[in-house]
């Protein structure tokens, strides 16, 4: 049940999207920059308030599976499979597009990103905008920064060049949906996400490809090298390789931020326990891949703030269920 001020919220807000505005939704990946997907002069202002290239296709936001036919042409068996099961979710479905959806939204592409979140405030704010309703909705942070997780997160991204943003608390996921594409016969991860590969797979009954980010002919934003970048340079590194290179930056007069998630002091040489104290600061993430998600991108915002000059990430384990982690770390540490 929503309060009764968040009601009024969400009704202010598809005031301002009916009138061609652009408000910031809390999803529960993270937070999106949305506009009215069927006002074109609205979603392109998504475009100049995040400084995003204008061939990078938007994710249309919709209430119910049973709009899937109004923006796409063809909905295969394995998208509906996936559709059925997860949503609404932290699933995105790339499918061939109908051709009334604008080029504005697809970057040109003859496909269109759809998903049906799952978060009470973005669902209710879609049904207010009418039967149909849907949302155009990128991250909303300034292009190649990382995602929101919070309301106030959104403010220090997008300061006042956002007439609204919905406050709907933390983001449960905290890393973005799992980009399936579902194109002629052929099921592809282009994102690993909020949904873990083997859940698609078990639903399928298949083995799914990933697609290697590397790829750079599919204009996927999760796809350009670097992304989700922290202000601060961040470097990860086995464990094994880890504090020795803690202990070289800080031998250089370096303040060093670390995010680890195995048991905090095994392989830890003695005498860096009171280098820790002095230029050294260790964060303990969770070992569980679900619950480091949830947390890497505030944890990454809040380092950035401190203000340190390195930071330093262990490499997560090498299993499919750390996937999207392991992702994010990597765009998240590339330096051009
Ligand atoms: O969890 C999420 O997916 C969040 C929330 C707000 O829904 N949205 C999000 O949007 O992460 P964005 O724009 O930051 O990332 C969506 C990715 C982009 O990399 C975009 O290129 C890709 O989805 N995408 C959208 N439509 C596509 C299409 N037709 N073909 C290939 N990639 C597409
Ligand atoms: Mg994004």
């Amino acid at each position: 049940m929503l309060s009764p001020e968040l009601q009024t919220q969400i009704e202010t807000a598809a005031a301002i999207l009916r009138k061609g505005g652009v408000v910031a939704v809390p999803t529960e990946t993270v937070y999106g920059l949305a506009a009215d997907a069927s006002n074109l002069e609205a979603v392109k202002k998504i475009f100049s308030i995040k400084g995003r290239p204008a061939d990078h296709p938007l994710i249309v936001h919709i209430a119910d599976e049973a709009h899937l036919s109004h923006w796409a042409r063809e909905v295969p068996k394995a998208a509906k499979l996936l559709a059925r099961q997860f949503w609404p979710g932290p699933l995105t479905l790339i499918l061939p597009r109908n051709p009334q959806v604008s080029n504005v939204i697809t970057g040109g592409q003859d496909t269109v990103g759809l998903r049906v979140p799952d978060h009470p405030v973005a669902l209710a704010l879609l049904r207010a905008l009418g039967p149909v309703g849907a949302l155009a909705a990128p991250s909303a942070n300034r292009y190649g920064r990382i995602s929101p997780t919070t309301a106030g997160h959104v403010r220090e991204e997008l300061g006042d060049s956002v007439e609204m943003i919905l406050d709907g608390g933390s983001c449960q996921v905290g890393l973005e949906s799992t980009i399936v594409s579902c194109l002629a016969g052929k099921v592809t991860v282009l994102r690993p996400g909020g949904i873990p590969l083997t859940a698609l797979e078990d639903v399928l009954q298949q083995k799914i490809a990933v697609m290697d980010g590397t790829d750079a002919k599919i204009r996927v934003s999760g796809s350009m090298l670097s992304h989700y970048a922290p202000l601060t340079p961040l470097e990860v590194l086995p464990r094994d390789d880890f504090w020795q290179r803690a202990c070289d930056l800080q031998a250089q007069g370096l303040r060093v931020a670390t995010l680890e998630w195995s048991a905090p002091d095994a392989n830890l040489p003695q005498n860096t326990v009171n280098l820790t104290l002095a230029r050294i600061v260790r964060t303990t993430m969770p070992a569980n891949p679900v619950a480091y998600g949830q947390l890497l991108y505030a944890t990454l915002r809040q380092l950035d703030h401190a203000q340190f000059d390195r930071m330093i990430a262990e490499a997560p384990p090498h299993t499919v269920e750390w996937l999207a982690v392991t992702d994010r770390l990597r765009r998240a540490s590339y330096q051009t």
